[in-house]
C-alpha cells in the first residue's frame, strides 16, 4: 500500500458542487472532533491535507480529496470526502439543522459512494448520535466502515477487549487507529478499496 498523490479538490454545500466524475468515494463521518480530518491526513500521510482544528466544530463544508494509491500491483483513484461532524453543541439549532440536511442528501444521493467511514472515539464508545449514524446508513443501504481512534489513549490491554465491546455494540467488526501511534493504517485502506 504506497499513496502516489493526494491532493485536495474542492469544498461543497449544495449537490450541484459536487465533483462530476464518478470515482469510487469514500466519506468520513463522525461526532465533531472526533479525528476525521487527522484520519484523513494519516491515511494520505499528508499532514496538512485535511485542516484539522483545536476548535471543534471547524469543518462546515464536504471537502473532496483525490488520491492515487498503489495496491496489490495496481493503481486505485479514490477520492475522500470529509463531513463536518455532528454533535456539536456550540452552534445554532438552525445551523445544525442545516448541516445535518447537507450530510444526509450527500449520503443518501451520492451515487459513486462505495463506503462510509463512521469514526468513533474508543475511549467513549459509540454515542447515541453514532448509533443513530450506524442505524440511518443501515436502513438506506450503505456500507458502513465503523473505526475507533485516539486508540493510543487507552492503555495497550485495554485496546482489544474495547474493539470487542464496541463492535458488540454496533453489530459490526471494528478497526481500531490512531494517528498518534500509527495504528490500523493498512487495515482502514484495505477495508476502503477491496470490499
Ligand atoms: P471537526 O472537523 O471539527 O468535526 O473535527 P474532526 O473530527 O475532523 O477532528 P480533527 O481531525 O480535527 O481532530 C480533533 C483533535 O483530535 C485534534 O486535536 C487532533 O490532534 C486530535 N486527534 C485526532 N486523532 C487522534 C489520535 O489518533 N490520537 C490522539 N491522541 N489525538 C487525535
Ligand atoms: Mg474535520
Amino acid at each position: 500500500m504506497r499513496v502516489e498523490s493526494a491532493e485536495f479538490l474542492k469544498s461543497a454545500t449544495r449537490a450541484e458542487e459536487w465533483p462530476r466524475d464518478p470515482v469510487r468515494e469514500v466519506a468520513f463521518v463522525g461526532r465533531s472532533n472526533v479525528g476525521k480530518s487527522t484520519m484523513i491526513n494519516r491515511l494520505a500521510e499528508k499532514k496538512g491535507l485535511a485542516r484539522v482544528s483545536s476548535t471543534p466544530g471547524r469543518t462546515r463544508v464536504l471537502n473532496f480529496f483525490d488520491l492515487q494509491v498503489s495496491a496489490g500491483g495496481r493503481t486505485h483513484r479514490v477520492r475522500f470526502c470529509d463531513l463536518p461532524g455532528y454533535g456539536f453543541a456550540k452552534v445554532s439549532k438552525a445551523e445544525r439543522a442545516q448541516w445535518a440536511k447537507m450530510i444526509e442528501t450527500y449520503l443518501e444521493r451520492r451515487e459513486n459512494l462505495a463506503g462510509v467511514v463512521v469514526i468513533v472515539d474508543a475511549r467513549v464508545g459509540p454515542t447515541d448520535d453514532d448509533l443513530r449514524m450506524f442505524e440511518w446508513l443501515r436502513s438506506k443501504e450503505r456500507r458502513a466502515i465503523p473505526v475507533a481512534t485516539k486508540l493510543d489513549k487507552l492503555p495497550k490491554a485495554r485496546r482489544i477487549p474495547t474493539l470487542r465491546r464496541i463492535g458488540a455494540s454496533i453489530g459490526q467488526t471494528v478497526l481500531g487507529f490512531s494517528a498518534e501511534e500509527d495504528i490500523g493504517r493498512e487495515e482502514v485502506w484495505a477495508a476502503l478499496l477491496f470490499d
